[in-house]
């Protein structure tokens, strides 16, 4: 495509005649294993298992008297994590595949053993009649019939597992998880899944867990084959300024234009917290603060049917040609004219990723900063700040992000600093009083750039405009903050270089 096409989305409110339907998500504190490393005979484990699935049926009693069609549980919540590959062992069953055979748990109990927590959840699923995901770890015997292939040493599968249940009970999907995040208890499958079901009330629903909403597969696959609504149970330890949970995942359901029901753990000591019911038009949602009593929360909203869309596959080589844009590109960048971009440029750690900074300094004005080729601008006005309490920073950053998981970025992002030191932008901090009006762009080499505002003690804003234009430029405009800004931020993710 040669012209310049603006895609504006305005962010209003749905048409009431779209059809909708009933979404919960359960924010579940796991009653946890203390001794995880130590094998538990079967009956523990399941004894063990069942104080969670208590407190799953009273949800799902409590999601159904609110009109809720479907709902979701999170990752690990009914085992809990921390186990090795061996003392997993009890907490595991082997979990049929329902492309190769129907099977309802809850009607038909018999037809395998071993199956106490499936027949469990189907049965929740029937008697509150709504559609149920939950995740639990999944034994499969080598080789696999869906994928021969190697086998694991010790000659076994086992998986991080999402299973889901139509309001009658029935098995009606089961996906593996891709993208592992360090858990040693768990195998990748050897053969990508792509997994979805179908559903009377809004279509249908992709499947993914936690660490794979950062990857390509499945979910951008997902979202590509036209699949837009989204299922993610979650163990997510927030790391900000960047990847708090609601902050991320509301920003991909943005991005991507699909709705994402985020199901999060609980637990404080691992940073766990932060979950939602997030559409392109709203995002309900539940983040505890530091001081909260540790407990479970559910969430339930009337959310748009969004109909399957169909993605074009623009190949990402095609973009990755980088097009003009309007503030900065390779040449012009570092001899700008602009008197606002000789500022002093420093680097800081953000996220472990050494960003290049300007302070954002002034009443107001127009600022740029880059990293290599790739720019940021960002245009403000300060409504309320105080330079001698709070700092902020404009942040860019291109290049390959290595620890704790290898993935290719450019991102864009101003931020509060931690501290009155330029040397503290990038680090953590949750409180804001300092209030803008701006427009955030840069011209990304990527289409898949996830953008988000976030308020003092973690509120999330809906950006006012958003514009993507062919070549790559995204800008984010909003003003009338309801908190002091903590992060704006565009945050591109460039999957084609994540193994380079
Ligand atoms: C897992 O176990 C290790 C070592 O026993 C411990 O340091 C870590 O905090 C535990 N993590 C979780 C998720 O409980
Ligand atoms: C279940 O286990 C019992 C006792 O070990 C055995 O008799 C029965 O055949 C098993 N049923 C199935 C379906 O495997
Ligand atoms: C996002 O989805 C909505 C609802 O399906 C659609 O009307 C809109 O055109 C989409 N926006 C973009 C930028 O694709
Ligand atoms: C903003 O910071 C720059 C250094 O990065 C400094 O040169 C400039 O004088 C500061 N402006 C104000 C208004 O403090
Ligand atoms: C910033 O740039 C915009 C667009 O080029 C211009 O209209 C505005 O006057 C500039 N603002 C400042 C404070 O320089």
């Amino acid at each position: 495509m040669l012209a310049l096409v603006l895609l504006v989305f305005c962010l209003v409110e749905t048409d009431s005649a779209v059809d909708s339907y009933v979404a919960a998500v359960y924010e579940h504190r796991v009653i946890l294993n203390p001794d995880p490393r130590v094998p538990v005979s079967r009956r523990d484990a399941l004894i063990h298992m069942q104080k969670n699935l208590d407190i799953y049926e009273e949800q799902a009693a409590r999601a159904a008297l609110q009109g809720a069609q479907i709902l979701v549980f999170p990752e690990d919540g009914i085992h809990g994590f921390n186990f090795t590959r061996s003392s997993i062992s009890g907490y595991l069953e082997t979990i049929p595949d329902p492309e190769q055979e129907s099977w309802n748990p809850c009607t038909e109990p018999g037809r395998y053993n071993n199956t106490e927590v499936l027949q469990r959840l189907s049965c929740m699923a029937r008697r509150h009649n709504l559609y149920l995901v939950a995740n639990m770890p999944d034994l499969q015997p080598c080789p696999m019939k869906t994928a021969p292939s190697s086998c694991p040493p010790d000659g076994r599968w086992q998986f991080n597992t999402n299973v889901a249940f139509s309001s009658d009970g029935l098995l009606v999907a089961r996906y593996h998880k891709q993208n592992l995040y360090f858990e040693e208890s768990f195998d990748t499958p050897p053969k990508l899944e792509v997994i979805t079901f179908d559903t009377p009330f809004a279509g249908k629903f992709g499947l993914i867990i936690c660490f794979d909403i950062l990857f390509h597969d499945p979910t951008v696959a997902l979202v590509k084959m036209g699949v837009r609504q989204l299922i993610f149970p979650t163990a997510w330890m927030n790391a900000l300024p960047l990847l708090d949970s609601i902050q991320f995942h509301r920003a991909f359901s943005l991005g991507a234009n699909v709705t994402v029901l985020s199901a999060n753990t609980r637990n404080d000591r691992l940073i766990m917290t932060g979950s939602g019911i997030f559409t392109p038009f709203s995002a309900t949602f539940h983040h505890a603060l530091k001081d909260d009593p540790e407990g479970g929360r559910l969430l339930v909203a009337r959310v748009p049917v969004l109909d399957p869309m169909v993605v074009d596959d623009v190949a990402e080589s095609t973009s990755s040609v980088p097009t003009e844009s309007a503030y900065c590109n390779k040449e012009s960048c570092a001899a700008s004219s602009s008197p606002h971009s000789s500022y002093p440029t420093f680097t800081a750690f953000m996220m472990h990723d050494p960003f290049k900074f300007v302070l954002i300094n002034e009443t107001e004005g127009n600022l740029t900063v880059c990293d290599g080729t790739f720019c940021c601008h960002l245009q403000y006005k300060w409504i309320a700040h105080d330079e001698r309490k709070e700092l902020y920073a404009l942040g860019a950053f291109a290049g390959l992000h290595t620890v704790n998981g290898r993935y290719a970025l450019q991102v864009c992002a101003a931020v509060r600093c931690a501290g009155l030191e330029a040397s503290s932008c990038g680090q953590e901090v949750e409180e804001a009083e300092s209030k803008m009006d701006f427009l955030l762009e840069a011209t990304f080499q990527t289409e898949y750039v996830y953008p988000s505002v976030l308020v003092n003690r973690m509120v999330l804003e809906q950006p006012e405009k958003l514009e993507k234009a062919a070549g790559g430029r995204v800008a984010m405009k909003h003003s009338k903050l309801s908190g002091g800004l903590i992060t704006a931020c565009l945050y591109g993710r460039m999957y084609h270089l994540d193994n380079e």
